[in-house]
């Protein structure tokens, strides 16, 4: 499905943001209480006040939403749609998750079929939850990336996704080899990568489950076809990191196992980061590589409380992901309340303008997508979604009490959840309506 041709627009509250609340300050958010977003042949043709854009000309709809807020797609930069059916699986820790939910779950995925079942189900799910962009891992089985492509590509959205490269310390039925993965990978990536608003991600599951000659040709990938995405799994749980010592005794830290290969740059994302020294710290920054932090996982799982404060102060980009199924919610009103809760335990603040911040444009920043999506600056591909203010009672009162737009994005990421979400658009198409 691609862009819609014409234009019409949407009359709304509006709120996105131009740049880092970190660094810009409040002005770093744009609102407006009475807005228009004018969306022309798939793209953002003008955002602004209702009082000086409208009447727009003849020919243009413009859609009326009182009460309702315009905001920009949301960016979920780390999540696994082969998860979606074990969500919410009961009483592990990271590494025995894996073992007795995780690793059955995925060996269904050798089926197409289901694989495809599971790719619509999981698609359905982010847009009912306002997410229109996301990094996404898969399984071990090729098919299980042809069936995510299909259904993402059928919806017109920019998603970005990858074959699991697992060649031990997993069940046989869901091993590669080095080479099979290596030439597995390249056949997707060829056949994906930059299709309409698709991108591909090299998938080392974490460290443990790859050999160093499978981490070699992963890079070897990366080299191979400039502009190809890196994700992987980095210092999410006290026993995996343990584990990584002594799988890799020369390194000198869990990060330093995929330096030492070549994995680190600007498109290489790391789930979790929790657990980490000063050096590693260092190391992301330098390599321009970005931190995807999964809140609602890291409770889930018990995995430990993300310094977000560091990884701001070394200049680490930062998105939010679900990390579903780990993650309990495909929601990042969810996730971004679980995030404030992180920062309240270890004596910090989240600020409401730095979780949307994290949600939508730092996450499109931290998968070096910024220039298409993030925000509703003219030019940019029109993916947004419109809530509704009076989606619960408790809402609408609640909100009626709010006085600056700060408080007004608390409460929603405080209370807020799929309930909220009216209609997604991408490139300017509904792709979800209530
Ligand atoms: N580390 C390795 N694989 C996984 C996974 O599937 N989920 C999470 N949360 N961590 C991992
Ligand atoms: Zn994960």
């Amino acid at each position: 499905m691609g862009r819609i041709t014409g234009s019409c627009a949407y009359r709304a509250r509006v709120l996105h943001l131009v740049a880092d609340p970190a660094v810009a300050g409040d002005s770093a958010a744009q609102y407006f209480d009475d807005g228009v977003l004018w969306v022309e042949n798939g793209v953002v043709r003008a955002v602004g006040p209702a009082e000086s854009l409208l009447p727009l000309g003849a020919g243009v709809a413009v859609h009326e939403f009182p009460n309702h807020l315009i905001l920009p797609g949301f960016v979920d930069t780390h999540l696994h749609y082969p998860q979606t059916e074990m969500i919410a699986s009961y009483g592990e820790q990271l590494l025995n998750w894996l073992e007795t939910y995780t690793f059955p779950t995925e060996t269904r995925f050798r089926d197409a079929d289901h694989a495809r079942r599971i790719a619509e189900l999981f698609l359905k799910e982010l847009l009912r939850n306002g997410t229109t962009t996301a990094l996404v891992f898969c399984t071990v089985h090729p098919q299980s990336v042809d069936a995510f492509f299909e259904a993402a590509k059928a919806l017109g959205l920019c998603m970005i996704a990858g074959k699991v490269l697992m060649d031990r310390n997993a069940p046989t039925d869901l091993l590669d080899t080095a080479e099979s993965g290596y030439e597995q990978s390249r056949l997707l990536l060829e056949r994906w990568h930059g299709v309409d608003r698709l991108r591909y991600a090299v998938t080392p599951r974490f460290a443990p489950t790859s050999t160093p000659e499978q981490m070699s040709l992963a890079a070897r990938l990366l080299r191979e076809y400039p502009g190809v995405y890196l994700q992987t799994h980095l210092a999410e749980n006290l026993g995996e990191v343990e584990w990584v010592r002594e799988l890799f005794p020369a390194a000198r830290h869990y990060l330093d196992v995929y330096d030492q290969f070549g994995l680190l740059g600007e498109r290489s994302v790391f789930a979790h980061g929790i657990h980490l020294c000063e050096d590693e710290y260092q190391r992301l920054a330098q390599s321009g590589s970005s931190v995807a932090h999964c809140a609602t996982s890291n409770l889930f799982l018990g995995s430990g409380l993300i310094d977000l404060d560091r990884l701001r102060a070394h200049d680490v980009r930062v998105g939010l992901g679900t990390d579903v199924g780990a993650g309990t919610s495909f929601s990042m009103f969810r996730t971004m309340d679980e995030a404030y809760k992180i920062q309240q335990l270890r004596g910090s603040r989240l600020d409401p303008l730095q979780a949307l911040h994290l949600a939508t444009l730092g996450g499109a920043e931290a998968l070096r997508l910024g220039e298409r999506i993030g925000n509703l600056q003219p030019g940019k591909d029109a993916d947004f979604s419109i809530l509704d203010l009076e989606a619960t009672p408790l809402l609408a009162f609640r909100l009626k009490q709010c006085r600056s737009v700060r408080e007004l994005l608390f409460v929603l990421s405080t209370l807020g959840d799929d309930r909220l979400v009216q209609a997604t658009y991408a490139l300017g198409r509904c792709v979800h309506n209530r």
